[in-house]
């Protein structure tokens, strides 16, 4: 038996960005390995494609709505989808974009861009989700990033502010689904080795450089994989997590700590 098996679970940003795996196809392929069936969300519809039928090839079940969720209604549509495919007892919220730049480098068009992936689409997709998820005891996972609570070594103020509204979010939710049979946790990665970290950290920079200075900034000596930030989802998804909700579980290799205990 599977750690989600029987479950209904949609993957917003199910798709990758690049080659290799990124945190929401490995999460989607995850929760397909362990009995879910799955809807790959993506703006993209092929990124979705692709990883729909990686869970097909498996012997999995899959399905794909194209759609981008800083849209409302495309959000209502998600839901649909998911009502149309069984319904819905995972909603796990992958995206989130960034933009370099501090106060000072970061113009407001950027600043709103981010905020619409980060947070406005993970509250667009929540709002839609919840009465399904309400009627099966369903959870959420956010993903989040160590940004959310902490100074890291990159320069990004509408990512850590997005994703530290993110997790209160989530911790909203799970007090006011408390009694309503709904979970709302938060994964926060810290240095990921994906597609989407290699673009947009290190365009131009030789790969393996990128990987060993990332790397080097971990104390446990190398960077997380996409299976790492997947098992963890996976966890806080499951029933094994029953009694766990409004947490912000750190996927970082003990980087957040460093960094919080260092004041950043
Ligand atoms: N890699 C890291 O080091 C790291 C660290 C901390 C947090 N994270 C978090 O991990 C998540 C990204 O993970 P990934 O590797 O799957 O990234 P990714 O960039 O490969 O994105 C996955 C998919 O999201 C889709 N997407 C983007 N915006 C969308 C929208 N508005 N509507 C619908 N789909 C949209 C993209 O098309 C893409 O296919 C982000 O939330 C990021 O903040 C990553």
């Amino acid at each position: 038996m599977g750690r989600v098996a029987g479950k209904y679970a949609v993957v917003i940003g199910a798709g990758s960005v690049g080659e290799g795996w990124g945190n929401g196809k490995a999460a989607a392929v995850l929760y397909a390995r362990e009995g879910a069936t799955v809807l790959c969300v993506d703006r993209n519809a092929e990124a979705a494609e692709t990883t729909a039928a990686l869970i097909r090839d498996e012997g999995g079940a899959a399905e794909v709505f194209a759609g981008d969720m800083t849209d409302p209604g495309a959000a209502q549509g998600m839901a649909e989808a998911a009502r149309a495919m069984g319904g819905l007892d995972i909603l796990h919220f992958n995206i989130g974009i960034s933009t370099p730049g501090g106060v000072e480098q970061t113009g407001f068009a950027d600043w709103q861009k981010v905020f619409a992936v980060n947070l406005d689409a993970a509250f667009h997709c929540t709002q839609a989700a919840l009465p399904l998820l309400e009627q099966g005891g369903g959870a959420i996972v956010y993903i989040s990033s160590l940004a959310g609570e902490s100074n890291g070594p990159y320069r990004y103020v509408g990512y850590e502010a997005s994703k530290a509204a993110l997790q209160r979010l989530s911790k909203s939710v799970a007090i006011e689904y408390a009694h309503r049979g709904v979970r709302a946790n938060c994964v926060l990665p810290g240095m990921i080795d994906t597609p989407h970290a290699a673009s947009f950290i290190g365009p131009g920079t030789d790969p393996e450089a990128l990987a060993e200075a990332r790397a080097a900034k971990v104390p446990m000596g190398r960077q997380g994989t996409a299976w790492d930030v997947a098992e963890a989802a996976l966890f806080l998804a499951s029933d094994a997590a029953g009694f766990v909700t409004g947490v912000d579980l750190r996927v970082d290799g003990g980087m957040g700590t460093l960094f919080g205990s260092a004041g950043g």
